[in-house]
C-alpha cells in the first residue's frame, strides 16, 4: 500500500463548467499532490481504474438527471463490464442546479452509487455546486479540493490493481 502521488480527475461535462472546475483544481492543488491529471471521460471504460492513483469524479448533470454525454460510456461500462473496484479511492465533485430539485447533482451521485456498489471507497463527502447560487464553480470546487486533498490524501493509501 502506498500514499498516492497522482490525482486523476475524470471529467463529465457538456458546457465546460465541470471541465473548468477540474482545470482550476489542477492549477491550485499541485503543492498538495505531485501530479494532477485532468481527463475528460470521452471513450473511457472501467480500465481507467487500473491506474495507481486517487480519483476525483468531476461531473455535471444533464437531460433528466443523467450523466453528460461524454461520461455515458464510462458510466455504462460500470454496469455492462462490472468489476470489483476495492482498490479504488475516490472523491466526487457534482455540478448541478437546484432548479431541478428532483435530480439535483444526479450525475455525480450516480457515479458515486455505482462505484460504491463495485467496492470502491469514497473519501469525504460529495461536493455539490448549485448553478442557481450564482457562485463560481471553478473557484468553489478548487477551494473544496484543497481541503479534501489535505484531509484524505494521507489516508488514501491505494492498493495496486
Ligand atoms: C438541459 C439541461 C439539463 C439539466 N439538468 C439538470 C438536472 O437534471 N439536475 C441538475 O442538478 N442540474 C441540471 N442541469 C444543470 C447543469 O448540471 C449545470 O448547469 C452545470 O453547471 C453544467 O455543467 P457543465 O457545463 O460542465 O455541463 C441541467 C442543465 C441543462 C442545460
Amino acid at each position: 500500500m502506498t500514499t498516492p502521488d497522482r490525482l486523476i480527475i475524470l471529467v463529465g461535462s457538456v458546457t465546460d463548467n465541470a471541465l473548468h472546475a477540474a482545470q482550476a483544481i489542477a492549477m491550485d492543488g499541485t503543492d498538495l499532490i505531485p501530479v494532477i491529471e485532468v481527463r475528460p471521460m470521452d471513450g473511457l471504460d472501467t480500465r481507467v481504474f487500473d491506474e495507481d492513483a486517487l480519483f476525483l469524479i468531476c461531473t455535471s448533470t444533464h437531460g433528466a438527471g443523467d450523466v453528460p454525454e461524454n461520461a455515458r460510456a464510462l458510466y455504462e461500462s460500470l454496469d455492462s463490464a462490472p468489476r470489483y473496484l476495492g482498490h479504488v479511492r475516490y472523491g466526487v465533485v457534482a455540478l448541478g442546479d437546484s432548479a431541478y430539485p428532483q435530480t439535483f447533482c444526479n450525475g455525480g451521485l450516480r457515479f458515486d452509487e455505482r462505484l460504491s456498489d463495485l467496492g470502491a471507497q469514497r473519501l469525504g463527502d460529495v461536493f455539490r455546486h448549485d448553478a442557481s447560487m450564482g457562485t463560481d464553480a471553478a473557484e468553489q470546487a478548487s477551494a473544496w479540493c484543497r481541503d479534501w486533498l489535505s484531509l484524505v490524501r494521507p489516508a488514501a493509501q491505494t492498493i495496486q490493481a
